[in-house]
């Protein structure tokens, strides 16, 4: 159809970006009368890189009583969320501040769900068997951009039981405020942000590839988040302190993945994240890795189901200039794959170093990832088993 769907569109975190953003955190949370947080981060970077203190600092001088928890894994478990969630009752939590990235931030989330309905297992919520209707106000500190979950209404938690990763996707998950200082994101490896910079890419292609025309300023709007990613992806992975780069990055991943480079179309992709998440959940690959690393064969498994969308994101996207779409289209997809690898970013399973995947291993894989049979993913082409198997090989 040639005209803007109908959309709703609720991004209700209020943003406060730029130099010393985090020192927000105490003021900000008094204002909104909270009277016990709960502070979440990971594996140490925050600690490390002296984020957390300058938050603690903040909420100290604001007589905020806190609580501080770390340990958030990258590719966040379940387990450790309902251990969170515990402590978080004893100690009648009201507030969660989350610094880091999307893992710290979507164990933040699950934590809120869990406070505000104790009388579910939030797991149900992830399994889509319940939907919550309200949850506890959760803050973000982003110390990475890729994941959006400073914006986005999404969580991601797996569950060690069956290594499944799923997300619970819902308006009221979205944090009521989000502290950006792209300083903050200044000690990140550049692993991480080859991982971010194609997350964020990947946030925008999978609504942009869709069958649907005429959502023009949307997909303009997408056009220009991927190339100021790209742009600028190519040199904060050079140098991880330089601010432009860093804040036109932030800022972009805030905005691939709070729905506004999707509005007004109906069905958006999102296959490679089922494919990549499934990779994740079995391998524990970075969710970056696992999307560069499927990207090209999902790209090249579908783009002649209609080479003129392909043609378009080559064209606006990187400036290739041939009129045919087909080639077009395909100039596109190498391009795109030709940056995955300046950025030092897998692009195809065997570079995840996983060892020899086995055809069973594959078939393995497509069957959880279309779980066990029962669905078909994507919307640009959609994908059974079978065409998933096909990606992964
Ligand atoms: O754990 P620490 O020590 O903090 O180190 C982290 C982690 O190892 C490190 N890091 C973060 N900020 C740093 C830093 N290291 C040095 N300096 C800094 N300033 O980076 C590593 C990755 O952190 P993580 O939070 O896992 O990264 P990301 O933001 O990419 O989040 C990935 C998770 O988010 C999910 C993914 O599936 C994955 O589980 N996603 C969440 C989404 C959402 N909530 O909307 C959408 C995404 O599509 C995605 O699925
Ligand atoms: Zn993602």
């Amino acid at each position: 159809m040639n005209c803007v769907q109908k959309f709703e569109f609720y991004t209700p975190t209020k943003i406060y970006f730029g130099k010393g953003a985090e020192t927000r955190a105490g003021e900000l949370i008094r204002q909104m009368n909270k009277k016990s947080v709960m502070v979440l981060y990971g594996g140490g970077s925050a600690v490390r890189n002296g984020v957390l203190g300058r938050v603690e600092d903040s909420l100290k001088a604001a007589g905020i009583r806190y609580i501080v928890k770390g340990g958030v894994h990258a590719n966040p478990y379940l387990a450790f969320a309902k251990e969170a969630l515990e402590e978080a009752r004893k100690e009648k939590v009201d507030f969660l501040l989350g610094v880091g990235g999307g893992s710290v931030l979507d164990t933040a989330k699950a934590v809120a769900l869990g406070l505000a309905n104790p009388q579910d297992d939030i797991w149900d919520y992830y399994l889509r068997k319940k939907v919550p209707t309200v949850s506890t106000p959760v803050g973000a500190v982003l110390t990475i951009p890729a994941a959006g979950s400073e914006t986005s209404n999404s969580s991601v938690l797996t569950n060690q039981d069956g290594n499944l990763k799923r997300s619970c996707n819902l308006d009221i998950n979205r944090p009521v405020f989000a502290l950006m200082n792209p300083e903050n994101t200044y000690t990140l490896p550049k692993y991480q942000i080859g991982c971010g910079i194609v997350d964020i890419m990947m946030h925008t292609t999978e609504r942009y590839f869709t069958q649907e025309e005429g959502n023009e300023l949307t997909d303009q709007l997408a056009e220009a988040v991927l190339r100021v990613t790209i742009e600028n992806g190519s040199t904060a992975i050079q140098d991880s302190h330089n601010y432009e780069a860093m804040s036109e990055l932030m800022w972009a991943g805030s905005l691939s993945h709070n729905g506004l480079t999707g509005l007004g179309v109906a069905a958006t992709d999102f296959s490679c994240h089922q494919l990549g998440h499934e990779l994740s959940a079995k391998y524990d690959v970075a969710h970056g890795a696992s999307l560069s690393a499927v990207w090209k064969a999902w790209a090249n498994y579908v783009y002649m189901t209609k080479p003129s969308r392909f043609a378009r994101y080559a064209r606006k996207v990187w400036g290739v200039c041939e009129t045919d779409d087909v080639k077009a289209a395909r100039m596109g997809i190498e391009k795109t794959v030709e940056y995955f690898k300046s950025l030092d970013m897998p692009v195809c399973l065997p570079e995840l170093n996983l060892g020899e995947l086995t055809e069973e291993d594959l078939r393995e894989l497509s069957f959880r990832c279309t779980y066990e049979n029962t669905r078909r993913i994507g919307a640009f082409q959609v994908l059974d088993m079978e065409d998933v198997y096909h990606i992964y090989c």
